[in-house]
């Protein structure tokens, strides 16, 4: 049986293919389309469908679109209508909302040329959220915490996963939302609504406490609460205007960053830390098992994330590699998969690695119709060692694309992370960031915790998603990936789940005796590459060092 998930009802569209309950592809359209974040959340495009990304995985899989059995979409209409009220935004937004939704059919019959009959399914968003998660961990039992923006109408949900079934405990209507909460502060704080990450880099710059009183009025988190005031919230145009009476005027874009802005991203960080314990000890009153699941857009913070782990309310925790709206075509997928099959999928499959690879022959293509001449290299792991221990900025492009915000070894430009000044030089040749905003390390499995505080390991290690402690006797050594607070946003990486990437941090290590590499993602304020042709494009317009796809290799003019 083939299922395709489709995830497009707000922003990161994505799609998914299980055949026989097994993940065969994942990929998001932002990485075909080249729009970050595939198309912007609005009312009006919930039928506008990850068109590449649905080819990609049809491909993928061999199939054509007559042999798909079930489509499985990551929203519920149903749901929507039956919890919205007029008073939370326009109706005639809504409406326009449930038209588009109701084009969703005949864009995928469009797409395809095929009728899809009854076989089309909307899945609560929350639910494809906490499948996501949960048939991947491999778990037979857990409490699953699903935190984003909004599903249907939710902001959060607390569920109980036992063998296939998936059942909701408890939700948290809008506007107890702390994804919403998040895209505002971003606003505010003169980044895109997208930009939580920034905030959460910023956070590190300021001091929680100066804030702290006036974000208790905001988010109220305890034993009996959980929501979030709802004059900050909401889709209305003054949402700034409360903030502005407590906080002063927002920050527009090229102001200055001042205290103030980093003192309220660290209120805004504690807080969050605080409401998410308060969800974490909800459910497990709830749902009293070891395992947690966490998914939405909420479990991209790795600093909350690693305050849940280190809490030991759970003695085990799994985040999967795409929480945020991506995975929802997963998730949806697992879901309809169990509704038509006694058999259950395949659970414990967390592999990041589920996006496009490209043949040696397609590598050489690209190269050749951009005009240039590649190179073989004998071993590209230890020459691609070598160039970053010279100091040089390397793109490593190898095997199949990750699904999920993060670069994890296979899209990447790494670097030295004992150079002081390697941040400013990826940022200036590069990257482009803001200055504020840390750069991750990917480290040996096997010398991990001889560098960071990273406690039992976990599957979700392997995604970049904790902000672990740095040892206090190696912060000097990698000054690079140090964040100002002593943290650091760690990938483990083993022999298992990567071969190449680790065998290359190996070959680094024994030059260096540092088990450990800068790890960014291989992209220019875009998304991350895709195809060699991408790859080449970002390649030459930037000032990356060196090109490694496969043993093929690619260097800047001096
Ligand atoms: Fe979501």
């Amino acid at each position: 049986m083939n299922v395709l998930g489709i995830n497009s009802v707000y922003h990161e569209s994505a799609a998914a293919l299980l055949v026989d309950g097994k993940l065969v592809a994942a990929a998001e359209e932002e990485r075909f389309n080249r729009i970050k974040h595939g198309k912007q959340a609005d009312f009006d495009n919930p039928h506008q469908l990850p068109e590449r990304a649905i080819r990609y995985c049809l491909n993928q899989g061999k199939l054509t679109a007559a042999d798909i059995d079930h489509f499985a979409y990551s929203f519920d209409p149903k749901v929507r209508r039956k919890r919205y009220r007029p008073e939370w935004w326009d109706p005639r937004n809504e409406e326009t909302f449930r038209l588009r939704l109701g084009q969703v059919p005949a864009a995928i019959e469009d797409l395809l040329g095929r009728s899809i009959g009854h076989r089309l399914h909307f899945v609560s968003h929350h639910l494809a959220h906490a499948a996501s998660a949960y048939f991947p961990s491999g778990f037979d039992r857990a409490a699953v915490l699903t935190i984003d923006g909004i599903g249907e109408t939710a902001g959060s949900s607390l569920a109980k996963a036992v063998d296939t079934r998936i059942q909701t405990v408890e939700t948290f209507e809008y506007p107890h939302s702390i994804g919403f909460l998040w895209e505002i502060f971003s606003g505010y704080l003169g980044f895109s609504h997208y930009d939580a990450s920034k905030v959460m880099g910023l956070a590190a710059y300021g001091d929680p406490e100066v804030f702290r009183q006036q974000f208790l009025s905001i988010m109220r988190a305890d034993e009996v609460n959980y929501g979030v005031a709802r004059e900050y919230l909401g889709v209305h145009p003054d949402r700034f205007a409360r903030m502005e009476a407590i906080f002063g005027p927002p920050r527009e874009e090229h102001d200055e960053i001042l205290p103030r802005h980093a003192d309220m991203a660290a209120a805004l960080q504690a807080a969050t830390d605080a409401a998410v314990m308060a969800a974490v000890r909800r459910v497990k009153r709830r749902v009293p098992f070891d395992n947690l699941c966490l998914a939405g857009g909420v479990a991209l913070n790795c600093v909350t994330n690693e305050v849940v782990r280190r809490s030991g309310e759970f003695s085990n925790v799994f985040i999967p590699s795409a929480p945020h709206d991506a995975g929802t075509a997963i998730g949806a997928a697992f879901v309809v998969h169990c509704a038509k099959q006694k058999r259950p999928p395949q659970r414990g499959n967390s592999t990041p690695y589920l996006g496009p690879a490209f043949t040696r022959r397609d590598i050489l293509a690209a190269v050749k119709s951009a005009g240039l001449r590649a190179r073989r290299s004998r071993s590209p792991a230890r020459q691609a060692a070598e160039m970053i221990a010279d100091g040089r900025i390397v793109a490593w492009f190898q095997g199949r694309m990750e699904f999920g915000p993060r670069a994890l070894g296979n899209r990447s430009l790494l670097a030295d992370p004992r150079r002081p000044d390697m941040r400013d030089i990826l940022n200036q040749k590069v990257k482009h960031r803001e200055d504020f905003r840390p750069f991750a390390p990917s480290v040996l499995a096997e010398y991990a915790d001889q560098w960071f505080e990273v406690g039992e390991h976990c599957a979700s290690h392997e995604f970049m998603l904790f902000a672990c402690g740095v040892k206090p006797d190696r912060r000097d050594l990698i000054p690079a990936v140090l964040h100002r607070d002593g943290s650091a946003r760690v990938q483990i990486v083993s022999r298992k789940s990567n071969p190449r990437f680790h065998e290359l941090i190996s070959c680094f290590f024994a030059d260096t005796g540092v088990p450990l590499v800068v790890n960014t993602s291989f992209n220019d304020s875009e998304p991350i590459v895709c195809t060699p042709t991408d790859a080449i494009v970002t390649f030459r317009k930037s000032g990356i060092d060196a090109l490694f796809m496969d043993d093929l290799f690619l260097t800047a003019r001096p």
